[in-house]
């Protein structure tokens, strides 16, 4: 890759955002097409996020991904956000539109197209129950609900946000049927019956702890998904495996979101094998 006068830079603001994978797999996209652009780490502490948002102007930044823990606070800062990043509360992405900021959210969209592309999955008239009900919950439920699930259940350990969340999302989308789950009811046969699709959103194997859930109630056909992509296999995905079930990994969010954001910003398609080899390679590293 080389840097010249007229290289437009891209980049992620985190805290801490050095695990970040964004740099190699946005870099592979930016070699794999020779494109004029190069991807860049920065540290934002809390404190200095509005400066560093305001710098995306000053200084020309085509655009940036937003991690931890900016995701929410950054949305006063911008010019617009969109629709979808509205409903999710939450921005990953800024683009630098002829100097106006607009916020993305390109993580339900990655959802539904890891889906999609990966496991063969469409949405439409499916029913399906999301474990956890915090930021990542909301992005795969918005993502459900904007391409036409018929039911949605969540469970989550604080019941009274699963309520919440379910009241919100079923106030915006009349046709879909919400309801809240405490995870205890994991464990009855009822909250299988007729489900497509189960995904796994909570933060718990970050934890090393997992989700007790008897997942042999499910029909055999439904699909068992975790958000999380390390490992791979996460002890969610594996217990789904030896129950026999279809599984789906979190890797796959990471790169169709990456993909979407490099679509917005660079208005070409995203080459979505170098992207994946990237993050692959770097998956196997850590
Ligand atoms: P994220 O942005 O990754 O979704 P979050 O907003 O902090 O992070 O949400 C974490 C989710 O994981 C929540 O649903 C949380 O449950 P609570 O709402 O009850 O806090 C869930 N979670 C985290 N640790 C958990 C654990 N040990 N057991 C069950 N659920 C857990």
């Amino acid at each position: 890759m080389k840097v010249t006068g007229s290289t437009k830079v891209l980049g992620i603001f985190g805290h801490p955002v050095g695990h970040t994978l964004s740099p190699l797999m946005q870099n592979a996209a930016i070699e794999e097409l020779a494109l004029p652009y190069i991807y860049i780490p920065f540290e934002v502490n809390p404190g200095d996020l509005e400066s560093a948002v305001n710098g995306i102007k000053s200084l020309g930044i085509a655009g940036v991904n937003i991690t931890v823990p900016h995701k929410e606070k950054v949305i006063p800062f911008l010019d617009e956000i969109t629709e979808e990043a509205s409903l999710i509360g939450s921005v990953n992405t800024i683009e630098n539109r002829n100097g106006r900021l607009v916020g993305h959210n390109t993580d339900s969209m990655g959802y539904i197209r890891s889906l999609r592309e990966d496991a063969g999955f469409d949405p439409k008239r499916k029913k399906a129950l999301i474990i956890g009900a915090g930021g990542a919950a909301r992005g795969v439920i918005a993502g459900l609900s904007i391409n036409g699930a018929s039911e949605i259940l969540i469970a989550n350990r604080t019941v009274e946000k699963g309520e919440a969340l379910a009241a919100e999302f079923g106030k915006k989308f009349k046709e879909i049927k919400f309801s809240a789950h405490p995870l205890s009811s994991l464990k009855n046969q009822d909250i299988f019956s007729s489900l497509n699709l189960i995904v796994n959103t909570t933060s718990t194997g970050l934890e090393g702890k997992t989700i007790e859930i008897e997942l042999r109630f499910t029909p055999s056909h439904a699909l068992v998904s975790d958000i999380a992509y390390k490992p791979p296999t996460t002890p969610f995905l594996k217990n789904a495996q030896e129950t026999g079930r279809k599984t789906l990994g979190g890797l796959g969010m990471l790169l169709y979101q990456g993909a979407i954001s490099f679509e917005i910003w660079t208005s070409k398609k995203a080459p979505i094998g170098a992207m994946r080899r990237a993050l692959m390679e770097a998956v196997k590293k850590q």
